[in-house]
Order: structure tokens, then sequence, then C-alpha cells
């Protein structure tokens, strides 16, 4: 047991020096520690590999200033970011930024048709606009729109739903509009085919 133990510290460690290695080792650490080895997510806590540093900077103020309310927000981001300067925020988004991200590859591959379906199309009839118009054709997004390929399954089916139960991520972001009307299954299907993305 103490061998692995002292395996898994050790791969924490070297997944840290990476791109940025001038980042502070110990800061990065309070962040694998939930976010997972490489920052490929973990549990509830998301991958933070290769998201886009403008989006992820976004975030760590919308936690510090509270905008971002949903339950496990509350209970694992405002802590962890409320003595985080916005300087030192930006390295953290740039170091994590710079990681190579890995698919979760972990929804319902009968899904994915339909899930790629309404990513391209949104569905006119009830009034869901695409998801490509804003995050790019491979889900890759571009500045405060985050990359949604390769997000785990439960991640995304997680804060699709609760746009429509009322949460917030941030001021005056389209989100809760446009998932607002999404149903169980076009969320299911969302969530398995972005899981797959590359
Ligand atoms: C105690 C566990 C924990 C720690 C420590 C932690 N996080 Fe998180 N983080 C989470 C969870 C859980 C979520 C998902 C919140 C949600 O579901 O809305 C999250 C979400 C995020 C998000 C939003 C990602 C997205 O795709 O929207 C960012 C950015 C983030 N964390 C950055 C950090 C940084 C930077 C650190 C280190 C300073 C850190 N986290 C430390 C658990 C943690
Ligand atoms: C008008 C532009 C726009 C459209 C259309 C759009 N999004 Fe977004 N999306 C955003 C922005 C901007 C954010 C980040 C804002 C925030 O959450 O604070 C976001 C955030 C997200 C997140 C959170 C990712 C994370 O890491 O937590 C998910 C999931 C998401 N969108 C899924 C979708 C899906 C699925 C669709 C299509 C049904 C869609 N979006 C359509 C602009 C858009």
């Amino acid at each position: 047991m103490k061998r692995i133990g002292l395996k898994t510290a050790l791969l924490v460690t070297m997944a840290c020096v990476g791109p940025a290695s001038a980042w502070d080792d110990t800061s990065v650490r309070n962040c694998t520690w939930c976010h997972g080895t490489s920052a490929q997510g973990y549990m509830v806590a998301p991958r933070l590999a290769g998201q886009r540093p403008a989006y992820l900077e976004s975030q760590m103020r919308s936690f510090r200033n509270h905008t971002r309310d949903n339950p496990f927000s509350q209970q694992y981001m405002w802590g962890a970011v409320a003595a985080l300067d916005p300087l030192a925020a930006r390295d953290l988004a740039a170091y994590f930024a710079s990681i190579p991200p890995k698919p979760a590859n972990d929804g319902d591959p009968g899904l994915m048709a339909k899930g790629k379906a309404i990513y391209m199309d949104g569905i006119p009839e009830a009034n869901i606009a695409s998801c490509y118009a804003c995050h790019g054709p491979n889900a890759e997004g571009v500045r405060e729109i985050p990359r949604l390929g390769g997000l785990a399954y439960f991640y995304i089916k997680a804060r699709l739903a609760q746009w429509g139960q009322g949460y917030h991520s941030g001021a005056g972001t389209p989100m809760p509009i446009v998932a607002r009307t999404l149903g169980p299954d076009d969320i299911e299907a969302l969530a398995s085919y972005l899981s797959f993305v590359r």
C-alpha cells in the first residue's frame, strides 16, 4: 500500500512539471488533489486539462464572487479559490489549458448519433439553439466559451440539468436560456456524444 501511495504521489508531482513549470508545484497540487492526475478530472471534479484559459479564469472569478452557485460549486470551489488572487488564477488557467486533454469516453455510444444531431443543428421546433454555433465544430470552444469535447458524461449532464433548475455560472451568460428547454433525453444524448469527442 505504501509503495502505491508513493507512486501516485510521484505521478501527481510529475504531472505538474509540465509546460508551465515556473508555476509553484504545491499550489497546482491543491487543485489536482480533486481534479485528478494531469487535471483530467476525477469523480465530480471536471477535467481542466485543455480547457480554454479565458473560460477557466472566468469560472474562478464566478466561484470567488459566488455567482456560480450550484451545490458542488458551493461545497468544493468557493473555498478552493477564496484565497486565490487574480494573477495566480491567470497562471493556473494558463497552466491547466496547456495540458493535453484526454476524452472521458464514458457516455452511452448508442446515443451518439442523436447527441451529435442536436449539437450540430439544435432542435428548431423546440427553439433550442445549435451548440456548434458557439462551442465550435469539434466542441473545442473559444475564449470564454468552454471546450466541451471529452468532458465526463455525468459532469455535462449535471451542468445541463442545473441551468433548467435555476442555477447560474456567470452574470449574463447565455446557457440558462439555451438549456432551459432541453428535455432529459436530449441532455443524455448530448452528454453521451460530447464525452467521446476528442
Ligand atoms: C475539494 C475538491 C476541489 C478542489 C481542491 C479544487 N476543485 Fe475545482 N472543482 C471541484 C468540483 C467538484 C467542481 C465542479 C463544480 C460544479 O459541478 O459546478 C470544480 C470545478 C472547477 C472549475 C470549473 C470547470 C468547468 O469546466 O466549468 C474550475 C475552473 C476549477 N474547478 C478550478 C480549480 C482550481 C484552479 C483549483 C485549485 C486552486 C481547484 N479547482 C481546486 C472540486 C475541487
Ligand atoms: C450563444 C452561445 C452558446 C450556445 C448557442 C451554447 N452555448 Fe454552451 N456555453 C456558452 C458560454 C458562453 C458558456 C460559458 C458561460 C458560463 O457558463 O459561465 C457555456 C457553457 C456551457 C457548458 C459548461 C461547460 C463546463 O465546463 O462546465 C456546457 C455543458 C454547455 N455550454 C453546453 C452547451 C450545449 C449542449 C449547447 C447546445 C444545446 C450549448 N452549450 C449552446 C455559450 C453557448
